[in-house]
């Protein structure tokens, strides 16, 4: 059997993980994450990309899903969420299934977070477990793999 690939994809600011409002995110760095990630789930081929740049993003979904062999991505949009059409085109232009997580309960927070442009066309949105809705988000692609549906 051929090792399952998992992109790991963060957007602005998730960089600044474990100095950003840590009452709000925690206090894990998205290396910390990253790491744990790696250590809970070794049967797995982890690639990881963080980037400030919306443009990035969209080249990193359209260059795996061109390479092919991964079975899903698990992404956290940060505020792109709340506003990104063109990220939210790019995860529908895509077949490689993608899972939403979000660190912080956005249905708990400010109004404009309630939003997400991009839940839609998603399989499915993991949001308030804190490092764990990545993990988690990981077990939904697991998931999807064993039984082709979310
Ligand atoms: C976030 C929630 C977003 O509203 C926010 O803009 C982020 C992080 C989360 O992980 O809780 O940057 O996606």
């Amino acid at each position: 059997m051929s090792v399952m690939s998992v992109l790991v994809l963060n957007g602005p600011n998730l960089s600044r993980l474990g100095k950003r409002e840590p009452e709000v995110y925690g206090y894990r760095t998205l290396d910390d994450i990253n790491r744990e990630l790696v250590e809970s789930f070794p049967e797995l081929s982890f690639e990881f990309f963080q980037s400030e740049d919306e443009g990035a993003l969209l080249e990193k979904l359209f260059h795996i899903e061109d390479k092919g062999g991964y079975s899903g991505v698990v992404l956290n949009a940060g505020a792109l969420t709340h506003y990104s059409v063109a990220l939210r085109d790019a995860i529908s232009a895509i077949s490689t299934p993608v899972v939403e997580v979000h660190l912080s309960n956005i249905y708990a927070r400010e109004e404009f977070r309630h939003k997400s442009v991009i839940s839609a066309v998603c399989v499915g949105v993991i949001s308030g477990f804190g490092a764990n809705s990545y993990h988690l988000g990981v077990r939904a692609l697991l998931g999807i793999a064993s039984t082709g549906h979310a």
